[in-house]
């Protein structure tokens, strides 16, 4: 088949799909490891790793083959029925992360979906809160997914225009203020407190020290539940293997999805000890997807992965050269004003106003010179490379973000 131009191929999505989106100008055909191609053939460094999903490196051939020799044999079974690789999934996944049971999904708003549900559950049979009236506690400026609930306790304007009515029961706070937290846990019927261990859409916004530690504690004392959702910054993003644990926190509701699979199928999980999860029972909640034979076999590949290759070592010690590279970077621009982030979930602040197009210009200048990255919110740009990058090679990724500023023109 004669391959299509990019040109070709943005203005068919353009014509045929929903414009739900707003992408780089690049259309990509081949990845691995570290880099990605377009359909031109030029290479790139993917410093977005599709939001955190792909921290084990594109097409990583444990993955991949896990992936192909369980879809040969068998791929859905549906819960209907058990499967030969579910069972040994839940063992590996549950010992791996530390808590008695899974529940498994696929996309990440989905387990924040269950993870809600769980919650709240939890609160009328366990904790004995009033038919209906259960609050949970979310943050300014979170980010959760895209479902109607989700989107009910956003504050991003765009997120929910018009998409109302919304669901209620949610006490949204601002982040990163514990007085904030103590205030709303006093108030009646509170569930459970639902938060981000580092803000990644926000604009990679990093707590103060201490206080996912605190919070933790606070909840404890109050007996609400603490749910970290880590879609984003977990599977050793931020440096370990949970961002929780750079405070030794245990969630009592832990969210994962994207990198539990690196990035090559879609699979989340909520993980809970008995004495929550076994609130649930059959027909209460499920997925036709869910736990899936082919999406048990990539996420135990996927884990494994990080295991072997120590990728939560690879992205502290890479985070931190890579910030100090940035700060060198930042003494001699005016550019760009920050840097910050843990691991290799960091973010850089240009220098404009937040409605200016100067972030996203200077993303389009990085790809013309060979890496791909994208803002997240007006003038902060993610960068967030797959986790298997060696440190030369970050170096180049140093070299050419340098020379890119450098060069750039307003
Ligand atoms: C913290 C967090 N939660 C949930 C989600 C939603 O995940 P998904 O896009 O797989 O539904 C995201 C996606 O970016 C996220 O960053």
């Amino acid at each position: 088949m004669e391959q299509l131009t990019s040109k070709d191929l943005i203005s068919m999505e353009d014509k045929h799909g929903a414009h739900n989106y707003h992408p780089l100008e690049v259309v990509l055909k081949r990845g691995e490891g570290v880099h990605v191609w377009d359909v031109e053939g030029k290479q790139y460094y993917d410093f977005l790793s599709a939001y955190s999903a792909v921290n084990q490196g594109h097409c990583h051939p444990k993955i991949v083959g896990a992936m192909i020799d369980q879809a040969k044999r068998l791929t859905l079974t549906s819960r209907a029925f058990y499967n030969d690789s579910l069972g040994p999934y839940e063992k590996f996944v549950t010992e791996y992360f530390g808590f008695d049971k899974v529940l498994p999904m696929n996309t990440g708003a989905e387990a924040v979906e269950t993870a809600i549900k769980l919650c709240r559950k939890w609160a009328y049979e366990k904790k004995g809160i009033p038919q209906d009236s259960a609050k949970i506690i979310v943050c300014e400026n979170n980010f959760h997914g895209r479902t109607t609930t989700i989107v009910s306790f956003s504050n991003d304007p765009v997120a929910q225009k018009n998409f109302g009515p919304f669901t209620p029961g949610f006490i949204r706070i601002p982040y990163n203020n514990l007085e904030a937290l103590e205030e709303a846990l006093k108030q009646d019927n509170i569930a459970g407190f639902l938060v981000e261990p580092i803000q990644g859409e926000a604009g990679v916004y990093v707590p103060n020290d201490g206080y996912l530690a605190k919070a933790k504690e606070l909840c404890a004392a109050n007996g609400t539940l603490f749910i970290a959702d880590e879609v984003q910054t977990g599977v050793a993003r931020t440096g370990r293997l949970l961002a929780v644990d750079h405070e030794n926190v245990k969630p009592d509701i832990l969210i994962l999805g994207k990198a539990l699979s690196g990035g090559a199928y879609p699979v989340s999980a909520v993980f809970a000890n008995n004495e929550i999860m076994e609130v649930i029972h059959p027909g209460e909640h499920g997925s036709t997807f869910g736990g899936n034979p082919v999406a048990a076999k990539v996420a135990v590949a996927a884990l494994e992965v990080v295991t072997e290759e120590k990728l939560a070592e690879n992205a502290e010690r890479l985070g931190h050269i890579f910030r100090a590279e940035m700060n060198r970077i930042i003494e001699k621009t005016d550019l760009v004003l920050k840097v910050r982030g843990k691991g290799l979930l960091n973010a850089i602040i240009v220098n404009d106003t937040e409605d200016s197009s100067t972030a996203m210009d200077l993303c389009i200048a990085l790809k013309e010179n060979g890496l791909l990255a994208k803002p997240t919110h007006g003038n902060i740009i993610r960068f967030a490379p797959p986790l298997v990058m060696t440190e030369e090679q970050l170096l180049e990724c140093v070299a050419i973000i340098e020379k890119t500023i450098k060069e750039f023109k307003k």
